[in-house]
């Protein structure tokens, strides 16, 4: 008898589905239909590959899932194991209104994104990229007493704003720098640091990092208000989720100069990147690397195929976003 059919919608670092073929591991040996195609899958597409019949999806977090591709896999499907920590291209109430338990990642790529989070604390305030390049483009004719003088890291108040493993892990990096670390929360940590105002946070800070996972509560979360109400030399760093920020009105402060630089890794409408942002002096931008080390994407990948397995396995991993939606046919491990 064959096990079941596990569909994975990109590739993935070397070794990531193991876990989900390997003979000598607990639960269901399954089969593996891998897409080769290295690029985002449409609704449609996923909707066809799900009409094919599978038990569970490794996915990225390209992929979007609605009630439309649950319904696509209706009857068969009951796991979507998301290869990221976050999970908003996941409509969770839907995967529980369709029976379907979802996963993420969490817990190991804190330290690696927290590594970027850091870099570009540190490139924004330096402009390591504005220097590079000058070098590169043969625009640089030697030491100069005033070029691209920037902002000391060192000393600097640190906002961070979210406080989960991420955030925290930040704030660890920041201790060797001597930065005093900031942070605010909808909830009380009890955590020295912590500020219950946003505005107060923003308005204290040198450099302000985003922690947030992306909701209808934190999309947009910071604006004009709340860039208005930050330093006019303070830096913004966002390696959480693009919508988090008001691509538009960051555009706009930085031409202004109401704040002093970003570096960001993540962007509202990726891959696209606001024009003005391309444009806007004192950024660092990168392409939503947070988590890309070998390690780290490989960790993610196989911790996403053994929690497939483990859902298929009639198992309740410690990583299900919806235990709800499994009733009672999960066991905890
Ligand atoms: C995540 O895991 O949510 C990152 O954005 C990609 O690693």
């Amino acid at each position: 008898m064959s096990g079941p059919r596990v569909f994975v919608t990109r590739p993935l670092p070397s070794g990531g589905t193991d876990p989900l073929t390997a003979v000598d591991a607990p639960g269901p040996v399954c089969e593996v239909v891998q897409r080769p195609d290295d690029e985002p899958l449409d609704k449609e597409g996923l909707i066809a590959a799900l009409q094919g019949g599978f038990d569970g999806v490794v996915a990225v977090l390209t992929e979007r899932f609605d009630a439309d591709v649950f319904a696509a896999g209706e009857g068969r499907l009951r796991v979507v194991a998301n290869v990221a920590v976050g999970y908003d291209n996941i409509d969770l109430g839907a995967a529980t209104a369709a029976g379907v338990v979802v996963c993420n990642t969490p817990g190991i790529l804190d330290d690696t994104t927290a590594d970027i989070a850091f870099l570009l604390i540190l490139a924004a305030s330096r402009r390591t990229s504005e220097a590079e390049a000058a070098l590169r483009q043969g625009r640089w004719s030697g030491f100069h007493m005033a070029e691209f003088l920037g902002r000391d890291v060192h000393g600097a108040t640190l906002g961070l704003v979210g406080y989960g493993r991420i955030g925290r892990a930040v704030a660890r990096r920041a201790e060797g720098f001597g930065i005093e670390v900031l942070h605010h929360t909808r909830t009380p940590t009890g955590r020295p640091g912590w500020t219950a105002d946003l505005h107060q946070l923003l308005g204290r800070s040198d450099i302000v990092s985003l922690h947030v996972p992306l909701s209808p509560q934190s999309r947009h979360l910071i604006g004009q208000a709340e860039l208005a109400a930050m330093k006019p030399t303070a830096v913004l760093v966002n390696t959480a989720r693009g919508p988090v920020v008001d691509e538009e009105a960051l555009a706009e402060a930085l031409e202004q100069g109401a704040i002093y630089a970003a570096g960001i890794d993540v962007y509202e409408r990726e891959p696209q990147v606001h024009p003005r942002l391309l444009a806007a002096p004192h950024t660092v931008l990168l392409p939503h690397i947070g988590s890309a080390t070998v390690a780290t994407r490989t960790a993610m990948a196989r911790l996403a195929a053994s929690s497939a397995r483990a859902v298929l396995g009639g198992q309740m991993p410690g990583n299900v976003l919806n235990p709800v939606a499994a009733g009672s046919h999960l066991s905890r491990d």
